[in-house]
């Protein structure tokens, strides 16, 4: 096979430009005149500012201008509707739907309320730290009970009920009713959130960190009242995102403005401890699941009801249910979700958004539900898959979670767990055994890609789909590979900027399954127009018929005589053959897709020095056909030491008394270290689902997290005894 094709494991092409520091973010971006931008930012999570004073700050040498709600212009909303994955390369989407210094008004702890321009990023920080607002503080609503005592509940949407579940729940014998809560998360993606921004006779160039190039232009253009053609947005790398980086926050549109204020370049990174307030978070949620089985193991109803909270100025709704629909066979199902208020600011999608919490109430549920059977978790889970998505009424495009399952209990050694509580020890350590399944969306959007084969024997590619770290420039170079038998030295692929063809959010696990098509369609129609050429009057296939020639090894052969492509198109002087392609979604109507998998994880507990740990996990992955085995893998195991730290650490705390973010930093934000990461063993499954795209991928970002947290939690149950149903798992609970 061709190493560097489709399947193959050819290293990360940006590798060697990361790791050498040569891959250029947006923060290490530097403009002629560029001007520094720091935001001042609430101290207060609800009431009106009631003054500025700047006097002080002004003082500061090199400032130039402070913008604020009484000065800032006046610009435009985005439409919150008529979104969706068909529309997703025209659409202009914000997170925060507000627009940056809207009025006088603040909703949450950490807002920007003021931005501070100066000639360096020093005189701009110092000046900021200066500038004193006044407010009219009101006493903000911090968390999500208060938030349903203060205004209640909206409904949410996404709803879905078949059968009687009420009635049969009320009916069984064997039932449970419990609440599970998950903690604000805040996304912490390495690369700060940061915008640069230029004016160029009217029209707004940017460098930002965003996950999507295409939808953040049309976004900010439609902010600035301009057409997407008027203005351009490079980011051709990211230090990832998490979601984060899907959509527009305001210090995009306040760098922008204020590049326009000031005729000068402008560049505003959001500081750390305001990513935890401005740039978006995964919500709080709390989830009551109700759940009956009969005398023969069967699960007869489930209920599934969510709340998360959201700010008070977008809804933002935690889609904790989705799973829930279809993941098990059951007549007997409801699902609800439904929002309430809190003086936070913005939620968003993070990492696989309502499945990474909705799993890790159901999966737990699903193993009380078990026990309550009296039954092993594995089989009792095996005996209850679905073979259709009862929720639509559709057969699976592919589903073997069978197969995940007894692959990963083998290679874990499920048949060593004696089932009682505390029994399996090593020294002073309790060992724990869980298991839980894992389940995502398999979304494919429209795309676009350009080809050229170049008369130097080099092919260029270019899509503005982003590698957010996940290997999508080594992927897209692999696609070029598989088709036209080139090896990587030759393939040169850009991508992440707007000017290149239109490319859905690098998010929902999509870009894979989204782009490739495109990417491989534009290599077909470069490749059509080389046969062309090869045809002509006078060229080296001057007979031929031109759907005859095959393209192997970088040279087009007629079945006699192979040819470099190069010297064909050196021979009649065209300096490329070029192919461009818009590929569209997946077809909805016939078939569900979705990706699934299963954890196994060992915990181990020493109660003698209250220490917990994930120490080993195999985890087997369906997600379609493997386009890398290196990159998927890594993406998998990233999101497994990500669900490590949702499952043992992270939460975002908020203060009572006037609901700042406290641990607003790396220091306290706890997120899994070296020494928290277990043994990991990621089998990947490599079943192509062909109805869903032409290699049969589907994305494999985001599954991993998703009942990761339930495998720890079923695991510490088993050590210790203990059912914890409120993330993160701290050692506080396990001593309580
Ligand atoms: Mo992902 S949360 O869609 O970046």
């Amino acid at each position: 096979m061709n190493s560097t094709a489709i399947g193959a494991s050819p290293r990360r092409i940006d590798g060697r430009l990361k790791v050498t520091g040569t891959a250029l973010y947006t923060s290490d971006r530097s403009l002629p005149g560029m001007l520094h931008a720091y935001g001042v930012y609430s101290t207060v999570a609800s009431g009106r500012i009631t003054g500025i004073e700047m006097a002080d700050a002004r003082r500061v040498p090199g400032v130039v201008d402070i913008l604020h709600h009484e000065n800032f212009p006046r610009l435009y909303r985005t439409p919150r509707s008529g979104i969706s994955v068909a529309t997703i390369l025209t659409a202009s989407i914000t997170d925060e739907h507000r627009l940056p210094f809207e009025d006088n008004t603040v909703h949450y702890g950490g807002q920007m309320v003021a931005l501070v321009v100066a000639d360096t990023f020093e005189h701009a920080r110092e000046a900021a730290y200066r500038v004193k607002v006044s407010y009219a503080g009101a006493k903000p609503v911090i968390d999500l009970e208060h938030g349903i005592k203060a205004n209640g509940l909206h409904d949410g949407g996404r709803a879905h009920a078949r059968g009687t579940p009420e009635a049969v729940f009320d009916q069984s014998a064997v039932k449970i009713d419990a609440v599970y809560r998950t903690p604000v998360e805040t996304h912490n993606p390495m690369e700060m959130h940061a915008t640069l921004a230029w004016w160029e006779a009217g029209d707004l160039h940017l460098y930002e960190a965003t996950q999507g190039a295409t939808v953040h232009r049309n976004t900010i253009a439609q902010v600035f009242g301009l057409t997407p053609e008027r203005v351009t947005v490079d980011a051709p790398f990211i230090g990832s995102g998490f979601g984060s980086k899907l959509f527009l926050w305001p210090h995009s549109v306040a760098a922008s403005a204020a590049a326009r204020m000031t005729g000068r370049p402008v560049k505003l990174v959001v500081p750390r401890a305001y990513m935890f307030s401005t740039t978006g978070q995964r919500p709080e949620t709390r989830q009551r699941l109700r759940l009956s089985a009969g005398a023969d193991g069967k699960i007869t109803s489930i209920r599934h009801e969510s709340v998360n909270t959201t700010s008070f100025i977008d809804q933002y709704v935690e889609n904790c249910g989705g799973m829930t629909q279809s993941l098990y066979a059951c007549p007997n199902v409801m699902v609800s979700h439904h929002t309430t208020n809190v003086h936070r600011g913005a939620p968003t999608s993070m990492r696989a958004p309502g499945a990474a919490p909705g799993l890790f109430a159901l999966e737990s549920a699903i193993d009380e539900l078990a026990l309550a059977c009296r039954q092993d978790p594995l089989p009792f889970r095996l005996a209850n898959l679905s073979t259709r998505d009862e929720s639509q009424n559709l057969p699976w495009s592919s589903n073997h979670l069978r197969e995940a399952i007894e692959l990963g209990s083998r290679k874990f050694g499920w048949e060593r767990r004696d089932p009682r509580p505390g029994s399996m020890t090593e020294g002073p350590e309790i060992i724990g055994y869980g298991l839980a399944v894992c389940n995502w969306d398999a979304w494919r959007t429209p795309a676009e890609a350009r080809v050229f084969l170049r008369s130097d024997g080099t092919a260029s590619v270019t899509c503005a789909v982003q590698d957010i770290g996940t290997g999508m420039y080594t992927i897209v170079a692999q696609t070029v590979s598989e088709l036209t038998g080139l090896p990587f030295e030759k393939i040169d692929v850009r991508l992440g900027d707007s000017t290149f063809p239109a490319a859905p959010v690098a998010g929902g696990s999509w870009a894979t399954a989204s782009v490739l098509p495109a990417v491989a369609e534009a290599t077909r129609n470069a490749i059509g127009q080389l046969r062309t050429f090869a045809t002509e009057d006078g060229a080296v296939f001057a007979k031929a018929k031109p759907e005859t020639l095959t393209m192997r090894n970088g040279q087009l052969s007629d079945g006699k005589r192979a040819v470099d492509y190069a010297s064909i198109l050196e021979a009649q002087r065209f300096a490329s053959a070029e192919g461009f392609a818009r590929t569209g979604g997946a077809p909805a109507d016939k078939l569900s897709f979705m990706s699934f998998g299963a954890h196994f994880v060992e915990v181990r507990w020493d109660p003698g020095i209250s220490r917990l740990r994930v120490a080993r996990v195999v985890s087997a992955i369906d997600v379609g056909r493997v386009i890398n085995p290196v990159t998927a893998r890594n993406q998998v195991e990233g999101a497994i030491v990500m669900g490590v730290g949702m499952a043992l650490f992270e939460a975002t705390e908020y203060d009572e008394r006037n609901g700042m973010p406290g641990n607003n930093n790396y220091a306290e934000y706890a997120v899994p270290v070296h020494a928290d990461q277990p043994e990991i063993d990621v089998i990947l499954l490599d079943h192509p689902d062909l109805e869903f795209n032409e290699f049969g991928a589907r994305g494999i970002g985001e599954i991993g997290i998703t009942g990761f947290a339930a495998a720890v939690a079923n695991a510490v149950y088993h050590a210790t005894g203990k059912r914890i149903r409120e993330l993160p798992i701290t050692k506080e609970k396990l001593m309580a």
